[in-house]
């Protein structure tokens, strides 16, 4: 039990301290009371084993006070019994044999109590000596480690970076090249089958499966390029691209969600806020279409001059305590949360979820400079 054995090291110097005046205080004062307590004993015991009360005191001095003050206590000790328990009374004369056998006996036993005590004081500040360098270690290890978190923190947000302008290039790419070069296929296609009289009734039925081809395909390219940046978002802010996002995900999937805007126009604020905001939303939707059985979804953002409040809640199966601590430590094989947390924490947000079997919420609390508030062209 090393952390018990190191709290007891601790304890024991911080009874008396280190300075000498007290430490010497605390021994004059053991010995005399322990003599004193002897001496009121007197009419009971007279003479008989003088020395007994007054071991105590030594091991008290031994054990707390040092090497100094021990021997003073021994001093203190045997001129006091000497003087006032011994007779004669009031005499440092030593009269028989047996008088001084109890001396010696007491001297011997005094300094095997001194021996102890200093074994004891040198184990304990050894024990002290290993306690602060492990202290200091530790201290050193923590201060590392929170440097490679910081450095962890600044990569991911980094990353997290990279992948919003990767993903904001290629979504523009998919639409204006690969949806225009789309578009201008279509339109010649249309043309071929209005002079589909002219061709084979195979080749005109091709044909018209062309052009429905194309359409997908363009439908396809337009949704992979919204989710993978909304356009709305850089051209109208958050509050237009949250409607559109919303309309399409209630069209794709019949969830029925509920906006809620304080105020109704949220206004523009910096890129950093927006796609934020509006990659938390996205995935707390993702994640209620997905995981929580819930028909119904609630997105509620106010700001206010200083800060921003996100929340998504839905009234699904919830999540369980296991489950929440596992997102909390990153054990589970899901991103999302993780991704939304960071993202929060990179703009030095606050990021919780709340669930039980009423449904889940994700609550995302932004602070916001003034600097952020982006105003609107006039
Ligand atoms: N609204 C919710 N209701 C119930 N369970 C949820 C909800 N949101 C998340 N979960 C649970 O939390 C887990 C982790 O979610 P997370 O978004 O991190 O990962 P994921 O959705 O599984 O995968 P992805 O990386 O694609 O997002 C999910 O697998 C799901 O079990
Ligand atoms: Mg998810």
């Amino acid at each position: 039990m090393p952390t018990l054995e190191l709290t007891m090291s601790h304890a024991s110097p911080s009874l008396i301290g280190n300075n000498w005046a007290v430490r010497y205080a605390a021994a004059i004062l053991a010995t005399a009371t322990m003599l004193l307590v002897r001496w009121a004993l007197n009419p009971i015991l007279g003479d008989y084993m003088p020395y007994i009360l007054l071991c105590p005191a030594v091991a008290f001095s031994a054990w707390y006070c040092g090497i100094g003050p021990s021997l003073l206590s021994i001093v203190l000790a045997v001129a006091g019994a000497q003087y006032w328990i011994i007779p004669p009374i009031y005499s440092l004369q030593i009269l028989s044999k047996a008088q001084a056998v109890g001396i010696v006996t007491f001297l011997c036993v005094s300094a095997a109590l001194v021996a102890m005590g200093e074994a004891h004081r040198h184990a304990r500040d050894e024990l002290q000596k290993s306690h602060d360098e492990l202290e200091m270690r530790m201290k050193e290890r923590t201060g590392e480690l929170e440097a490679v978190r910081g450095s962890l923190r600044k990569l991911t947000g980094h990353l997290l970076q990279l992948r919003d302008n990767e993903q904001r290039k290629l979504a523009r790419e998919l639409h204006d090249s690969v949806g225009q070069l789309l578009v201008a296929a279509n339109i010649n296609m249309w043309f071929v089958e209005a002079e589909a009289a002219k061709l084979s009734a195979r080749a005109a039925a091709a044909i018209s499966e062309a052009i429905i081809l194309i359409q997908q395909t363009i439908t396809g390219v337009r949704s992979a390029s919204y989710l993978l940046h909304p356009p709305l978002l850089d051209d109208a802010g958050l509050t237009s691209a949250l409607r559109a996002y919303a309309d399409g995900v209630t069209s794709r999937t019949n969830l029925e969600i509920d906006l809620i805007f304080s105020p109704e126009d949220l206004g523009r604020f910096t890129h950093d806020l927006e796609i934020t905001i509006f990659r938390v939303v996205q995935e707390s939707l993702a994640n209620i279409h997905r995981h929580s059985g819930s028909r119904v979804a609630k997105v509620s953002i106010e700001r206010s001059l200083v800060d921003i409040r996100v929340e998504v809640h839905d009234r699904g199966s919830g999540m369980s305590q296991r489950l929440l601590s596992d997102i909390e430590s990153g054990r589970t094989a899901g991103v999302g949360i993780g991704v939304m947390r960071e993202r929060v924490r990179e703009l030095g947000g606050t990021f919780k979820i709340d669930s039980n079997g009423d449904g889940t919420r994700v609550s995302v609390h932004l602070p916001m400079e003034p600097a952020q508030i982006v105003p609107l062209a006039s």
